[in-house]
């Protein structure tokens, strides 16, 4: 007792010390005040070259704190699938840490593919504790690029075709990175549609198209997700490269958005010291670089917003305005993240992590088409599977470009299923193809010999051989992440599968009925031998858990709700960029193009009719609908009604439709809301993306869905106004399972 009370004396004795001790640190170290207020007291004590030194990097992933404030360094990292390894201060190299690899979590077209705002909010937290337990203070992701074209290198990274779904699942990924007192960096602002000539890229649009398709995303991740960074495009936007960019950050990023945070340049995208000065720049990386591999050495004095910026003030020709603005955010981010007493310790490779990545690869995983019901794969009858192609053993966590990873583990389609169904059935491999032998990154090696000495013939009949006696045949292809194959920097040059794995399917489909293809990747692929095979899985890249959440899937321990997040085409005709165009650029220019280094101008002529908006347009069949996935179970949806047939412009409208599980098992239905417009004074896609709910249901269960909406989901953007209207008139609201599924209509009128 008599210890507790001199315990208890000593902390009333100190804790006025400790209050003045508070009191007495200046206002930037107070943790109590205002971060404003910190921002305003370390912004008057820095000097200008200090202030000059935290407005760029100082390494590859660094900037320059404020040593003699003690205001620490800002280090960024890699990537929206998992944390990026360690790299040389000044290279692109491994720098050789043995505590740096991590968890890779699903590529973002999979937790797009989810249409789960909760899978969102796990993957943002999981992949938040892992950037926050390796020290890190800004992820460089998630991108948000809207898929235009199938050809796209990095659709992998990004979360598909429409923006409203784009939106919905960009903002919980924020919210739960950030918890961690990590900030998001959302990227590639704006308009990265492609990789091709990726850094001279002229993109011309029309405004309905900028804010209607390609900036709904960013606005919600600002507005909404209260990301504290944004990531500059490499391509020019208006003949301004976007990461200096007058009508992307100051108009409609800083004013119109009200964005508080850091501009931050992709790697090598800053090329104009005055425009990066006064179009809102704010944190300059990997100048000189290509953003990969090669760059320029310790060149940091000489960047753009370093010493040429230094003497432009020196000079009188700028004052400290604008360096002064910066500087203000890039302490408003460090006050967010480094210099954040109260966030959380983070995790690095925790099982709970693995299961995020499982679960939300399970959810994401798309059941395309399944014939004759041949899955799931029902143990009882296989007694021999037969598992071909590469993909099943290739390690897809390493390559595709800055989004590579050095993984704690990676479990293999093959090492998934033999592990899910070895005891009760032989599984047997044979390669069917050679696609990618290669196995190494930036230093990053899968440590896989894929090294093949057959002819692709000897190749084939192996695995026809190997398939005619099997009881089930799972062919696991698709891309691969190597160049061209869906990587950074290089598009692919059609829509066809590579390696000539459409051979090896089309022979496996005769002698195999059941013949089940997985294809992993990041786009859509033609499936020429579509109606010879019974069932289809798209597969995605799934990180570290890949080949468990697979099997899973396959066998039916997990009952598949994945939607695709964009269209199938049949054909590249069938894909606006490339039937209108410009894909990938004006012809002439490139053409009489001399160096790589002429911008292109690359005309967005389809405007608004991306994705479904220009299939529905033009009546064209696609090999697979945006919004389509199948289940294990089946679904039948009552007719909707709406609480009203008339709405004002302030007004809300509810509709409701009541979903029934028709079949024996438990299973997830995503609930699509599609809003036609059915006479507008512009030209209008004939229905847009407003609402989803993905609802589980048991054997027979049935469930209501309603979705309330507001004028903001019957309005488009006019041009000529340059606001948001909803004119009065008749709509529908169009209730479905698939951008083609339509469950059903119900007319109203907006007043
Ligand atoms: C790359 C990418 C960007 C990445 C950055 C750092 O070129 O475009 O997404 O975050 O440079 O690696």
């Amino acid at each position: 007792m008599k210890l507790k009370k001199i315990m208890l004396g000593m902390s009333l004795m100190t804790l006025p010390l400790l209050a003045q001790e508070t009191q007495k640190k200046p206002v930037y170290l107070n943790p109590t005040k205002p971060i404003e207020e910190r921002v305003e007291d370390a912004l008057q004590r820095m000097t200008l070259e200090e202030k000059i030194g935290v407005i760029h990097a100082q390494s590859k992933f660094s900037s320059a704190g404020v040593p003699r404030l003690g205001i620490p360094e800002l280090w960024m990292t890699d990537g929206p699938h998992g944390i990026r390894p360690e790299v040389l201060w000044d290279e692109w190299e491994q720098a050789g840490w043995t505590n740096d690899s991590c968890i890779a979590f699903p590529a973002l077209t999979c937790l797009a593919a989810t249409w789960n705002e909760d899978m969102s909010l796990l993957y943002g937290k999981s992949i938040g504790e892992e950037a926050r337990y390796r020290e890190k203070d800004v992820l460089l992701g998630p991108g948000v690029n809207i898929y235009r074209t199938p050809l796209n290198g990095r659709n992998f990274e990004y979360m598909g075709e429409d923006p409203f779904l784009a939106a919905r699942m960009v903002v919980p990924y924020i919210k739960g990175v950030q918890a961690n007192g990590v900030a998001t960096c959302v990227k590639h602002y704006a308009l990265n549609n492609q990789e091709f000539n990726r850094h001279t890229s002229n993109v011309i649009l029309d405004d309905r198209a900028l804010h209607e398709i390609y900036l709904p995303a960013f606005k919600a991740a600002v507005q909404e997700g209260k990301t504290w960074t944004i990531m500059g495009a490499y391509n020019l936007y208006k003949g301004e490269h976007a990461c200096h960019n007058q009508y992307l950050i100051n108009d409609i990023l800083r004013r119109d958005w009200g964005f508080d945070g850091a501009v931050v340049s992709d790697w090598g995208g800053t090329h104009d010291t005055r425009q990066a000065i006064t179009n809102g720049l704010d944190l300059e990386f990997g100048s000189w670089t290509d953003g990969l591999t090669m760059g320029a050495t310790n060149a940091y004095d000489n960047y753009y917003l370093a010493s040429p910026y230094l003497k432009l003030i020196q000079s009188g020709e700028f004052g400290t305005k604008e360096l002064d603005n910066k500087v203000r955010r890039v302490l408003r981010l460090g006050f967010r993240t480094a210099m954040n007493n109260e966030k959380p310790l983070g995790s690095l490779n925790s099982p709970e992590h693995g299961a995020a990545g499982k679960k939300i690869s399970e959810e994401g995983i798309v059941l395309l088409q399944n014939k004759n019901n041949v899955l799931p794969i029902d143990l009882s009858k296989a007694k021999k599977i037969a598992v071909i192609g590469e993909n099943a053993l290739k390690m897809m966590t390493v390559g595709g470009g800055s989004s590579s990873l050095k993984v704690k583990y990676e479990i293999s389609p093959f090492d998934g299923l033999k592990t899910r169904i070895g005891s009760q059935a032989q599984v047997v491999y044979a390669r069917g193809y050679v696609g990618d032998p290669s196995g190494s990154y930036n230093g990053v090696i899968s440590g896989q010999d894929l090294t093949e000495t057959r002819s692709f013939d000897e190749l084939l009949a192996e695995a026809v051989e190997v398939a005619k006696t099997a009881d089930y045949v799972v062919f696991i292809g698709g891309l691969n992440k190597s160049k061209h194959q869906d990587c950074e920097d290089s598009d692919r040059l059609g829509l066809e599968l590579p390696y000539q794995q459409d051979k090896v399917i089309s022979e496996l489909a005769k002698v195999n009925k059941n013949l089940i293809v997985v294809n992993i990747s990041g786009n859509a692929v033609a499936m020429p031998w579509v109606n010879e095979v019974p069932a289809i899985v798209q597969g995605w890249y799934l990180g570290s858990e890949a080949g468990n959440a697979l099997a899973s899937i396959l066998v039916g321990d997990a009952n598949p709700s994945g939607k695709l997040p964009f269209t199938f085409p049949v054909k590249l005709d069938d894909v606006a960029a490339h039937r209108l165009g410009e894909y990938p650029g004006n012809k002439e220019e490139l053409a009489r193009s001399t160096s790589k280094k002429d911008t292109i101008n690359v005309s967005y002529n389809e405007g608004l009719f991306v994705g479904y908006r220009f299939t529905d347009k033009n009546k064209i069949k696609t090999l697979f609908p945006f919004g389509h996935g199948l289940s294990y179970t089946s679904f039948a949806y009552d007719k909707p009604v709406a609480d009203k047939n008339t709405m004002s412009v302030n007004d809300k409208i509810t509709f409701t439709v009541k979903v029934k599980n028709t079949g024996n098992r438990t299973g997830k239905e995503v609930v699509q809301l599609y809003i036609s417009d059915k006479k507008s004074s512009l030209p209008r896609p004939i229905k847009e993306l407003k609402g989803f709910a993905k609802v589980e249901l048991a054997a027979g269960e049935e469930k209501e869905v309603s979705f309330t909406i507001a004028k903001e989901a019957l309005s488009f953007y006019n041009d000529k106004t340059a606001e948001w209207v909803a004119e009065p008139g008749k709509f529908e609201a169009v209730i479905a399972a698939s951008a083609t599924d339509i469950k059903g209509v119900v007319p109203f009128e907006l007043k």
